[in-house]
């Protein structure tokens, strides 16, 4: 026992002797604390307006689920809800022209176990899994868990660009390089980059993944929330048996309840249940969607969700448009949470962060949002996530207003 007593967290000393790099940044890490006395317009946190859920409908159908099949729905595999619940998926993912039967629905906790499943399923340690750049950061994480190389591809203002790719897999076809078991991709309403894949390179996309083989996981987390009148295609419904979709009730129901879906190419489904090692995904939280969903008007719901958001948008907009210098750029996004602002090259975004902070604003570091190679050799460092669903609009307007005053004075670097 001697040997232990040198550190009492043993726990500790092994974390230590982990050596694997942790890609992405958590989530915790953009909770920095103000100094005091300081009120801080949020413009960081990609979180929905809480007013938005339908929180009386919740507490009726939990009661309704209980009372009417509570024995089955605290069960193990839970209650017929269960299969309703994956029926409503598949009837509503037509919209985005997906077909799909419920049984192809694998039902998850978030789409976040979605990736995880997928990522169990066929990444293999060292296999090199394919990403944008900037990408969602929790997507980083869980490959990067897998054993995954990461390798990332740029994004512009009408999304991935998709040469880059067929370059790549040229060169994959021909030996020269790794050939990927997966492109994750955002091609809607992406966060942090709010750009939305344009048609032509949706449909080059579609095309190479068909020629190589090329397998994508497609996140939809933002599909529901268009600004446009009617919604957007998905990927997947142009390359059905090279895509996985994914997307939540998060952003449109409540991120609280934890339900999200995966619908991969035919026959896969079963597959990717087996890969769930947490028991199951709550058969009670399923049953009390499904009644939540049975009672109300989903597309009236999600209409009101892209007015709010749209109304919120266009107030951070204004603001931004009225108080940045010149030389601060911006693609106005189409749908989703977030503005993706760049500024002048020399600008490092992230040691402004705490004058940002004193001023009385904050906002995610670009270089959140890439890879740690790439973070390292200044991928990020001019850009910045503002995220317009959150705060009201009047402080959103103020904290546009407070990050102009701040941007105009920002000290910059001379090298990068
Ligand atoms: C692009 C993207 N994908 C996936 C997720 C994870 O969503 P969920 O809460 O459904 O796991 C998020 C969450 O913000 C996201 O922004």
């Amino acid at each position: 026992m001697a040997h232990r007593i040198q550190n009492s967290r043993v726990w500790e000393e092994r974390l230590a002797q982990r050596n694997f790099v942790q890609e992405g940044v958590p989530a915790s890490a953009f909770t920095s604390k103000p100094p005091e006395g300081v009120t801080v317009v949020s413009l960081s946190w990609g979180l929905p307006d809480p007013d938005l859920f339908p929180v009386e409908r919740f507490a009726q159908a939990s009661e309704r689920v209980l009372r009417r099949e509570g024995r089955q729905a605290l069960q193990y595999g839970g209650s017929a809800s269960v299969t309703h619940l994956a029926e409503w998926i598949a009837q509503r993912v037509a919209r985005f022209g997906i077909q799909a039967s419920s049984a192809d629905v694998v039902v998850s906790n978030g789409s976040s176990q979605g990736m995880d499943l997928l990522a169990r399923l066929l990444v293999d340690e060292r296999d090199e899994v394919w990403v944008e750049a900037p990408s969602y950061f929790g997507a980083l994480r869980i490959f990067a868990s897998a054993g995954a190389r990461l390798r990332a591809f740029p994004v512009d203002g009408e999304g991935l660009i998709v040469d880059a790719v067929r370059e790549a897999l040229q060169e994959a076809a021909a030996g020269k390089r790794p050939f990927p078991k997966l492109f994750y991709l955002m091609p809607n309403y992406h966060n942090p980059a709010d750009c939305t894949l344009s048609r032509t390179r949706l449909e080059a996309l579609a095309e190479l993944a068909q020629t190589y083989g090329l397998l994508l996981l497609e996140d939809g987390a933002y599909g529901e929330l268009c600004f446009s009148p009617e919604p957007l295609p998905a990927l997947k419904a142009l390359a059905p048996e090279q895509i996985f979709y994914m997307s939540a009730f998060s952003k449109t129901l409540a991120p609280g309840v934890r339900v999200g879906w995966l619908i991969g190419p035919s026959g896969v489904a079963d597959r990717l249940r087996d890969q769930k090692v947490d028991g199951a995904t709550s058969g009670l939280v399923q049953a009390i969607v499904a009644e939540v969903l049975r009672g109300m008007d989903f597309d009236a719901h999600v209409q009101q969700l892209r007015q709010r958001y749209q109304q919120r948008r266009d107030a951070l907009v204004r603001g931004l448009k009225e108080s940045l210098p010149p030389e601060a750029t911006f693609v106005l996004p189409s749908g989703g949470f977030f503005v993706w602002l760049q500024l002048q090259e020399d600008t490092d975004v992230e040691a402004n962060l705490p004058q940002a902070l004193a001023a009385g604003v904050d906002f995610v570091p670009g270089s959140a949002f890439y890879l740690a190679p790439d973070r390292a050799a200044g991928a990020g460092r001019s850009s910045m996530r503002l995220c317009f669903s959150y705060s009201p609009i009047d402080k959103l307007e103020e904290g546009a207003r407070r990050l102009g005053m701040l941007l105009s004075g920002f000290p910059r670097t001379t090298a990068l």
